[in-house]
């Protein structure tokens, strides 16, 4: 059977089952942009928090600032307070939003200390409460999204999706590692096998696919519906169309740094000067892995003052390779 196919999530069609992950910090619109260029079929934003969109003051609106060329467009909530989460879909509902996402995954010191994101896989009860809520909130297509448990000796993502589709979600989606892993170590697919057996709703695998090979063996291994990439994303948003297309070649050095240059510029237009130099100090590094004489670059783009300086060390370390 053809791996790679459309899907519908709830009253949502996808074109693929390829899904760009939300990343803090990194899924702003402009790494949306290109991923759905590169062919994904969802983009995700970055989690937001739903207390904050409830105050909605202009820091947050940013966060799901979204673009007509970028649908369908995906929203993450995180939170620990059903009504909070509740309102804030319902809310955000009136906006060109086309799925919702609930994080329940983010290991994140700061965020599980409050019950949100990964602590909520502790909270089986509250996760019902939060899916009730955000269902009662909206009828647009909505998923959650886990890690296969706690800590590897509470591994309880089936009793966690299963909640989640008895309470009317559209999909889960899994990373396949601990919150005790965080990232490290490798994600256990099979746990998503787990899930995918358990559940009637679509699973959207996640974890560790670097290549259109991991892709096919993840869905090969698990059955899963859709799969989820992340890191393998950043700075290389063609990972998408390679994956779909078993003739697509690698981009050359040059188009790396010309789309480098296009995401800096989206990003000084969407996060305003300050916001997008300090942004792509970090993402700049992913588009030039691996080129010759990137260390001295990157020593250049790290005491850079802004991003029309940032733009002309790339096009000098584009002239000069
Ligand atoms: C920098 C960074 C930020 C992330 N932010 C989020 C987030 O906001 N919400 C979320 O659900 N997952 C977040 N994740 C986790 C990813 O969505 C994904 O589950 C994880 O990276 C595993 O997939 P991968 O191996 O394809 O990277 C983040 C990951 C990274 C590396």
């Amino acid at each position: 059977m053809e791996k790679f196919h459309p899907i519908k999530i709830g009253t949502l069609s996808l074109k693929n089952n390829l899904i760009a992950a939300p990343m803090a910090g990194l899924s702003a619109l402009p790494y949306r942009v290109l991923a759905m260029e590169m062919g994904c079929a969802l983009a995700m934003s970055e989690m937001v928090s739903a207390e904050g969109t409830i105050r909605a003051g202009e820091k947050t609106k940013r966060y799901f600032k979204n673009d007509e060329s970028v649908r369908p467009f995906g929203l993450q909530v995180f939170g620990a307070n059903p009504e909070s989460i509740g309102k804030s879909i319902e809310m955000l509902s009136s906006e060109p939003v086309d799925l919702f996402d609930i994080n329940m995954g983010c290991p994140v010191h700061k965020v599980c200390k409050k019950g949100a994101g990964a602590a909520l896989m502790k909270n089986p009860e509250l996760v019902s409460k939060i899916v009730a809520a955000a269902r009662k909130a909206t009828e647009k297509p909505l998923t959650i999204k886990i890690r296969a448990g706690w800590n590897s000796k509470s591994i309880n993502c089936i009793e966690i999706a299963k909640i989640a589709e008895s309470c009317g979600a559209d999909a889960v989606a899994i990373h396949a590692r601990t919150r005790e892993q965080e990232f490290s170590g490798k994600a256990d697919w099979s746990h998503i096998a787990a899930v995918k057996s358990a559940l009637k709703i679509p699973v959207i695998g996640n974890g560790d696919i670097k290549s259109r090979h991991d892709a096919l063996e993840m869905i090969e291994q698990t059955r899963c519906d859709a799969i989820m990439i992340g890191r393998a994303a950043i700075g290389n948003p063609w990972i998408f169309r390679a994956i779909l297309d078993s003739d697509f070649s690698e981009p050359g050095r040059k188009e790396r740094l010309l789309t480098a240059t296009r995401h800096l510029e989206m990003l000084r237009e969407f996060l305003g000067e300050h916001s997008a130099a300090l942004a792509m100090r970090s993402i700049i590094s992913w588009y030039t892995k691996g080129i010759p004489g990137v260390k001295e670059f990157m020593r250049n783009i790290q005491r850079s003052k802004g991003t029309a300086e940032m733009k002309s060390l790339i096009d000098q370390f584009a002239a000069n390779i």
